[in-house]
């Protein structure tokens, strides 16, 4: 069975798109699915830098050390070496486009809209909050892991 290279996508690569990744590669080890996933942002804000203090504990609840994680920016490479790129909210999308080299395999999707029934919803950006929000995003992201985890078994069964 190929390898499937997953990358999330939001504008930071610090608060949402890290617990998505977080969630997608517990939920395929759990299905023993073998894939490459990675997460980025459209903005070059962060890169190099660990994961928000906010996100870093999030995930420490769900057991999950994400500590080592670095900012990186999405690049026109990311369209030819990713079977899917998945953003977080419209905005993301629209600079996800701008970045889109138009020849590259990719397929590109906001994450909420695999999920049955979330069609159109956004994951919201939890960076100007609370620790609250994060738990939002955790349960927002950690369904979005779980719908892609059903397309990709579903595609190679
Ligand atoms: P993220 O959140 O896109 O979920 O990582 C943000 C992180 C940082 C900023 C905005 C959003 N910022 O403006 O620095």
């Amino acid at each position: 069975m190929a390898k499937h290279r997953i990358l999330f996508v939001c504008l930071g690569n610090i608060c949402r798109s890290p617990l998505a990744e977080a969630a997608f590669r517990r939920a395929a080890a759990e299905a023993s699915l073998d894939v490459e996933v990675d997460s980025a942002g459209t903005a070059d804000y962060h890169v190099g830098e660990p994961p928000d203090p906010r996100s870093i504990e999030e995930a420490e609840r769900r057991g999950i050390d994400i500590r080592h994680y670095r900012g990186r920016q999405l690049s026109t490479r990311d369209f030819h070496e990713f079977d899917f790129i998945l953003g977080m909210d419209r905005s993301n999308m629209a600079n996800i486009g701008r970045v889109d080299p138009g020849d590259g395999k990719a397929r590109v999707a906001m994450l909420l809209d695999i999920v049955p029934g979330q069609e159109g919803r956004e994951v919201a950006d939890p960076w100007y909050g609370g620790p609250e929000g994060f738990s939002t995003t955790w349960h927002e992201v950690d369904a979005g892991a779980r719908a892609l985890l059903a397309v990709l078994l579903d595609e190679t069964a």
